[in-house]
């Protein structure tokens, strides 16, 4: 599958979620069978783009190309502006958030907000296309079903934005009003592929290779793409993709290959924010690859207390070393409730 000259490894693709998919975990993701991840968004806010927190969304450093970055705004102008300072410092790619549920921007809402405004939406997407079009970067967009059950107008905006120069539409089988709630559907998701010759990408509640199989067959989209399953479970790109060859599951990986590939993970994620931002916001990761398994809770309760990396890395290595004594793979977590229940934080810088 390609996006405009960027020939992708598959059509597993990893779902942007700020706060979650930054270069470690996208890598991660990327080095574990997923094709191609797309950025946390970037606010198209200039005065915002030397905060700490930005600059570190910004940070491409190694990994593997075609870099993809998202941007969250109001402002068509702004936007394009936005594209072209990400463009300048490496993205080759450039992805319009219209998905997300992002709290306000510039005193308007951004994300999937802008589906409710058309007009503004598209002059969004054609100012986009129209400031990357001299550095050759195509410009993708990733939107909702609609802005509510009763105005669903994905297939109506998907056609003007390949109609002004998008050459890929991802859809959250949700609409904006929908939030993170109920379930999503695909049969929008098929009619906007229906409507459209760009690559559709298909998005919302895939948790398994099997709903993976489904989404593909019933939405007939080029490419999947996962986000809430793939936190703390990041070879998951890989069991869809022996599943969609072969039919057959993989093993669960191995306790051990667990224990390696988090505490990896925990020392990139070190690198990128420090010891002390580090060591806090690794807890969700560690909690959502724990999560369900045997002490979880009382491993999570303890984990809240360390302050330093080197004690974070010791507690994780124990927590796996005691479970491989049990345990060769990982056994299935017990999962409590549906996986809608995860609530998306979101933010937009
Ligand atoms: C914590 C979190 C952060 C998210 N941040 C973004 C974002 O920055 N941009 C975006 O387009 N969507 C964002 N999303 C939405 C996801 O990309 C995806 O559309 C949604 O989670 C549905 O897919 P899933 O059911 O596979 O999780 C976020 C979701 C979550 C849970």
């Amino acid at each position: 599958m390609n996006i405009g000259p960027h020939v992708l490894a598959n059509n597993l693709f990893v779902a942007p979620m700020a706060g979650v998919t930054d270069r470690p975990f996208r890598m991660l993701c990327r080095a574990l069978g997923a094709g191609y991840a797309v950025s946390e968004m970037v606010t198209s806010r200039r005065d915002l783009w030397q905060t700490l927190k930005t600059s570190r969304r910004a940070n491409h450093e190694g990994e593997p190309g075609p870099i993809a970055v998202q941007i969250a705004g109001t402002d068509a102008p702004m936007m394009a502006e936005a594209a072209v300072y990400n463009v300048e410092r490496g993205a080759q790619i450039i992805d319009i958030n219209m998905g997300c549920p992002a709290k306000k921007v510039c005193n308007k809402w951004a994300g999937s907000a802008l589906m409710q405004d058309e007009p503004l939406a598209l002059a969004i997407a054609s100012a986009v296309v129209e400031a990357c079009a001299p550095y050759g970067v195509p410009v993708t967009l990733k939107m909702r079903t609609g802005w509510s059950q009763s105005n669903k107008n994905a297939v109506r905006l998907a056609r003007a934005f390949e109609d002004a120069g998008v050459q890929m539409i991802t859809v959250h089988g949700r609409t904006r009003e929908q939030g993170y709630g109920g379930h999503a559907e695909y049969e929008s998701i098929a009619a906007v592929k229906d409507a459209v010759r760009v690559p559709v990408v298909a998005n919302g509640d895939i948790t398994t290779p099997e709903k993976a199989r489904e989404v593909l067959a019933c939405t007939k989209a080029d490419a999947v793409m996962i986000g809430r399953a793939a936190q703390g479970r990041p070879w998951i790109f890989r069991e869809i993709a022996h599943f969609l060859s072969t039919g057959t599951h993989l093993a669960p990986p191995l306790v051990a290959e667990v224990k390696r590939l988090l505490l990896d993970h925990l020392q990139e994620h070190y690198g990128l924010y420090g010891e002390y931002t580090g060591v806090r916001s690794a807890r969700k990761h560690i909690g959502w690859y724990v999560k369900g398994l045997p002490a979880a809770q009382e491993f999570r309760d303890r984990l809240n207390a360390i302050e330093d990396c080197t004690a974070q890395l010791a507690a994780v290595a124990g927590y796996f070393e005691e479970l491989a004594v049990a345990h060769d793979r990982l056994p299935a977590p017990v999962r409590a409730g549906s996986d809608n229940e995860e609530e998306a934080v979101e933010t937009v810088e």
